[in-house]
């Protein structure tokens, strides 16, 4: 008996931790382009894409596209802007056309494709700034908790803390 309630006690207390931390664990993966078209393509304008959003340390960006034509390449400001692609920084392209991208620097980010098809419009530069701070916890706004946090969705580290309350029952 004593046991079980120890358990329980430390599940809620897991609980509650997790549902501090909240913020930082929904950590964002945007599909590059998503909206817009048909993912990292040309025939794109992808800084009307990024104009609405902000990118936090700890999203990803995720590039779909046609693996026989485009790549991923991450380049300066001055190689995006003439889409040189002589001098990759990183080159990002692993071969099936679905690459991943952890932005977990604080600074600009800026991709081209090579293959010419920078030229045609496949250029994104990100800005990737710190995260906002955690909400301050005001008791007028509490009500539903698959809330929304600045645009971002919280949904992911609901589950996880879902998951966790299920594994300690199962424990128990
Ligand atoms: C994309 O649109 C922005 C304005 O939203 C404009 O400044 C920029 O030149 C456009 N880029 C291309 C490649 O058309
Ligand atoms: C990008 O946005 C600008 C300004 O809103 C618009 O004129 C332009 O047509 C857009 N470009 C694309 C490719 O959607
Ligand atoms: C980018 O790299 C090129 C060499 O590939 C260099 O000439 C240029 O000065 C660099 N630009 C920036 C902004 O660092
Ligand atoms: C980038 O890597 C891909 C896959 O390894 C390779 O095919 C491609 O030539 C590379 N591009 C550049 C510019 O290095
Ligand atoms: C960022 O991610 C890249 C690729 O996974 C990794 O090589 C690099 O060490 C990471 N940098 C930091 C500051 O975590």
């Amino acid at each position: 008996m004593g046991r079980v309630a120890t358990l329980v006690g430390v599940a809620v207390a897991l609980s509650l931790t997790a549902a501090l931390v909240l913020p930082e664990v929904a950590a964002v993966r945007y599909m590059v382009g998503a909206g817009l078209g048909n993912g990292w393509t040309q025939g794109l304008n992808y800084t009307n894409w990024t104009r609405d959003k902000h990118f936090y340390n700890g999203d990803w960006l995720f590039f779909v596209y046609d693996r026989n034509q485009l790549s991923v390449l991450e380049v300066n400001e001055t190689n995006y802007e003439s889409c040189n692609s002589d001098h990759p920084l990183v080159n990002w392209t692993r071969g099936a056309g679905r690459d991943v991208v952890p932005l977990n620097v604080t600074r600009p980010y800026y991709f081209i494709s090579g293959n010419g098809f920078c030229f045609g419009g496949a250029k994104l530069a990100v800005k990737v700034e710190n995260p906002p701070p955690p909400p301050v916890a005001s008791p007028e706004k509490s009500g539903s908790p698959a809330s929304f946090y600045h645009g971002r969705v919280v949904l992911p580290a609901v589950f996880a803390v879902g998951a966790m309350w299920d594994a300690f029952l199962r424990f128990c």
